[in-house]
Formats: structure tokens, sequence, C-alpha cells
């Protein structure tokens, strides 16, 4: 052993770690010593183990590193290593301005439902009222979904105890300065992202995968959010790829690919007659394929309030059923309600879209009865029938606009200076 060492053990060091670090780097190199700023899970007790419940331990260490003193601490989920974890709450606030949460390891989920028995069904991991959090690393957080989606109502409408509600797989709940990046989520019960409640949120190269039939799989649902950026990520599931929701603002989103799955969503809005505000919306640069929608504005008939400032640009189609739709009847399918109220939605553009349609209304504008679309604007579209199909058409109700260089469907938006 090399002197220094032999020296420090010789001495009472407990709680000196720095100094131990320091030499540590000095003598033996980085990699063999111990980070006074690292918590490593391990060092809490966690167990590299499909069955063994580590949650506990992950929580001991996210607890000494939110009342930790250490500037910009870092919890560690160390590679090759898979850690079952019940579902869990990590909450705030904490002593430390900034914390990283560094995932090359695998999360697991517990594979059945039962272990829900005592904790919120709506989902597995939370992080709540935590600011200034960075979540990243290469590693998995893979929900082991099936044990809920073989009992969900969507499929299974008829069975007894079948299941609405199942966790999404992580929550971000009341935030700000918050990122996530680099972390492949495989197989969530239900959403595999949701912020709610979050400002200044920051997604960047996630891979989110689910079978395209597993029941409400969203990749990345956002509500109450405002200035949130995804960028450069691959989702493809059994919903939408990524929805949003009531109360959001300033969001961008760039550079996607999307499917299996229903598209990036503005909706479904005004549930139960809810104020909606949806504002400054920008999705550029994605890549459909295969998906159910692609552009998608979706709100029930009863709901209020509005959704306008949106921009869909350079989007490329791969047989997508609906390219492009605006969906105001949402939910009242039968039409035997006609509400008198309706999402106002308006000043929405979209532009440079191209590729091939997978249902004959490569167009559809549905726009509610009582609040119409305004200021609608459809800039060099060309739009093909895919190889099942013949023709592409449009189709426009309540819609008001402009349309430029629409090839392909003939556009059909009515030119009139309302709204
Ligand atoms: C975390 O702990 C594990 C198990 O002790 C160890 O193999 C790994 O190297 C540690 N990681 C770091 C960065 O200290
Ligand atoms: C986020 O910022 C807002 C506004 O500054 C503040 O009211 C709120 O407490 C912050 N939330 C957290 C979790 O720090
Ligand atoms: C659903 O799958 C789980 C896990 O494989 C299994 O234990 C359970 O019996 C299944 N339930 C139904 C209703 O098929
Ligand atoms: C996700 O679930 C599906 C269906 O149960 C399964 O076939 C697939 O292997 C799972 N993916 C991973 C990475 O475990
Ligand atoms: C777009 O995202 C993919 C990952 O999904 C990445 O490989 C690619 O480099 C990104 N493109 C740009 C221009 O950033
Ligand atoms: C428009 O919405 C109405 C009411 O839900 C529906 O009956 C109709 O089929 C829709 N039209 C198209 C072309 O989707
Ligand atoms: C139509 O929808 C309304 C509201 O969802 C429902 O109350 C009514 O029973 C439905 N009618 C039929 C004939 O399905």
């Amino acid at each position: 052993m090399p002197f220094p060492f032999k020296v420090l053990m010789h001495q009472d060091i407990s709680g000196s770690m720095l100094i131990l670090w320091i030499l540590c780097i000095n003598i033996a190199g980085l990699y063999a010593c111990p980070r006074p700023d690292h918590f490593n899970v391990t060092d809490y007790g966690a167990v590299s183990s499909i069955t063994v419940d580590s949650s506990q331990a992950f929580l001991n260490a996210w607890n000494s590193i939110c009342n930790s003193e250490v500037d910009n601490p870092t919890l560690l989920v160390p590679e090759w290593r898979t850690f079952l974890l019940n579902p869990t709450v990590f909450s705030g606030p904490c002593k430390p301005k900034r914390i990283n949460v560094e995932i090359h390891g695998e999360l697991l989920a517990p594979p059945l439902p039962s272990a829900w028995a005592k904790h919120d069904p709506g989902q597995w991991l939370a992080f709540k009222e935590v600011s200034g959090l960075r979540v990243y690393g290469n590693g998995r957080i893979n929900g082991q979904g099936f044990g809920w989606w073989n009992q969900s109502c969507k499929y299974h409408p008829g069975m007894a105890g079948c299941i609405k509600l199942a966790p999404t797989a992580i929550k971000f709940l009341k935030c700000n300065e918050t990122s996530l990046t680099g972390i492949h989520f495989i197989n969530s019960s239900q959403t595999h992202v949701t912020l709610l409640g979050c400002d200044e949120f920051h997604i960047d190269s996630l891979s989110i995968e689910a079978p395209g039939n597993s029941p409400n799989t969203d990749g990345i649902h956002l509500q109450h959010a405002h200035n949130v950026i995804i960028t450069n990520t691959m989702i493809g599931t059994g919903d939408d790829c990524i929805s949003i929701g009531d109360y959001t603002s300033n969001i961008d989103i760039v550079n996607i690919t999307c499917g299996p799955g229903h598209g990036v969503s503005i909706g479904s809005l005004g549930k139960g007659g809810s104020y909606v505000q949806v504002q400054n919306i920008h999705v550029k640069d994605v890549y459909f394929k295969g998906t159910t929608n692609g552009a998608r504005i979706k709100t029930w008939q009863e709901g209020r309030g509005f959704v306008r400032g949106v921009i869909y640009e350079n989007l490329f189609f791969n047989s997508v059923r609906n390219p492009l739709v605006i969906d105001q009847n949402y939910g009242t399918r039968n039409g035997t309600v006609k509400a008198k109220n309706g999402v106002h939605v308006s000043d929405v553009a979209y532009r440079n879209f191209y590729g091939t349609s997978a249902s004959n209304v490569a167009i559809n504008l549905n726009c509610s009865e009582s609040v119409a679309c305004t200021s609608l604007r459809l800039d060099s579209i060309v739009l093909w029938p895919d190889y099942r199909l013949k023709e592409v058409t449009s189709y426009c109700s309540n819609a008001y606009g402009v349309s430029m260089g629409v090839i392909q469907p003939p556009p059909c938006l009515n030119h009139t200076s309302f709204g």
C-alpha cells in the first residue's frame, strides 16, 4: 500500500472523505477513488436483482443527497446492474441548488400491479418539487408494463376489474430548471414521461419504446408545463408520441422520430368542459412512420378556452392515417350532444408537409360548430396516397384561413376574414 494511504488509515478520517479523495486522485487516479459528491446507490444497500426491492436504498441515497451541503452532487446508478424499485417518490425541496441523477444501469418496475396496493396507481417513479435537477445517462427505465396491459379496459372492456389508470413510468411534479437526457424508456405500463407543473424543462436524446398495441403508453405528456424543449428523441409506443395538455405554453419540439404511435398531439383538451390555455407550440422536423396521426389537435366538444400560436413545420410522413387533423368533436362521436362551448383554435400554421397518407382524408380540419377554427395557414403541402390507396382528399368544416402551395390534396379552407 502506498505511503499516503497508510498515513491516512492511522488517522480518524470519518467525515473527511474530501481529504481522502484529494490524496486518492494524486496517488491512484480517479477511478479507484470514492468521490464525496457522488452518492452511489450501492453504498446505500441497493442490490442488483430482478426480485429484491431496492427502493428504500434509493430513498436513503436521495435523502442524503437532498440534505447534503455539497454543491452539485450526483446520485449514481452504476452500469451493468439492474435495480427493482417499488413505487417511489423522490421529494424536494432540497438543499443543493443543482442535483444530478446519473443512470447507467437499469431500473425495473415490479411486474405485477399488486406492488401498488399501498401506492398511487398513477405513477411508478416521481420527482416532486425538486428544482435544478438533471437526470441523464445511457441507462434504461423499464416499466415491465405487460402485467397491466393484459388487464386494461381499453383492450378488455368487458373484463371485471379491468384497469383504467396504470402508472406513468416517471413523473416530474412541480419543477423548475430540469433536464432529462439520454435515458432509454421501455414498456411503461402507461405514459412513459409526464411533466406536471414544470417550468424550463429540456428533454434531449431519449428513446422511448413500447409495443404499438400497448394501451395508452404515451411517450411524453405535458400538462401545466411552460418553456419546454424536446429534441433529438425517438418514440415508438401505443399512443401519442408526444401529447400536449391543458395549460401549456412555449413548447419547442425538434427532430423527433415518431412511430408506431398516435402522433404529436395537442390534446385531448377540454374534457368535462375544462378551460384550456395552450399557446406558442412549435413542432419541427418530425418523421412519422406508420402512425395513426401526424399533426393532430383534438378537443372535447364541451371544452372552453383556446389553442393559438401553433406551428407544425417540416413534417415527413410514411403511411400515416391522418397526417394533418383537427378534431373538435372528440368524445361525442354519436352526434347527439351539441355543446355551445368549444375550444377556439386559431393562428395555426402547417408548412412543408411531405409524404404518404394511409387514409383518403389526408387533411381533415373538423372544427367546432359553435367556435370555428380561424387564421389557419397551410403552406407547401404535398401528400400522396400510400400504396393501398388511389387518391387523397381534404375535408374542412368550420375551418377558416389561407392555403398557399397546397399541391395535394386540394385545399379546402374557407377564405373568410372571420375572426
Ligand atoms: C458504484 O458502486 C459499484 C459497486 O460498489 C461500483 O462497482 C462502481 O464502480 C461504483 N461507481 C462509481 C462511479 O463509483
Ligand atoms: C419554481 O419557481 C417558482 C417561481 O419562481 C416558485 O414559486 C416555485 O416554488 C419553484 N418551485 C420549486 C420546486 O422550486
Ligand atoms: C397478466 O400478466 C401477468 C404477468 O405475466 C400475469 O401474472 C397475470 O395473470 C395476467 N393477467 C391476465 C388477466 O391475463
Ligand atoms: C416490451 O414488452 C413486449 C411485450 O411484452 C416484449 O415483447 C418486449 O421484449 C419488451 N421489451 C423489452 C426491452 O423488454
Ligand atoms: C436527430 O435525432 C437523432 C436521434 O433521434 C440524432 O441521431 C440526430 O443526430 C439528430 N439530428 C440532428 C440534426 O441533430
Ligand atoms: C367530423 O366530425 C363529425 C362529428 O364527430 C363526424 O361525424 C364526422 O365523421 C367527421 N368528419 C370527418 C371527415 O372526419
Ligand atoms: C351519445 O353520447 C352521449 C354523451 O356521451 C350519451 O349520453 C348518449 O347516451 C349517447 N347516445 C347513444 C345513442 O349512444
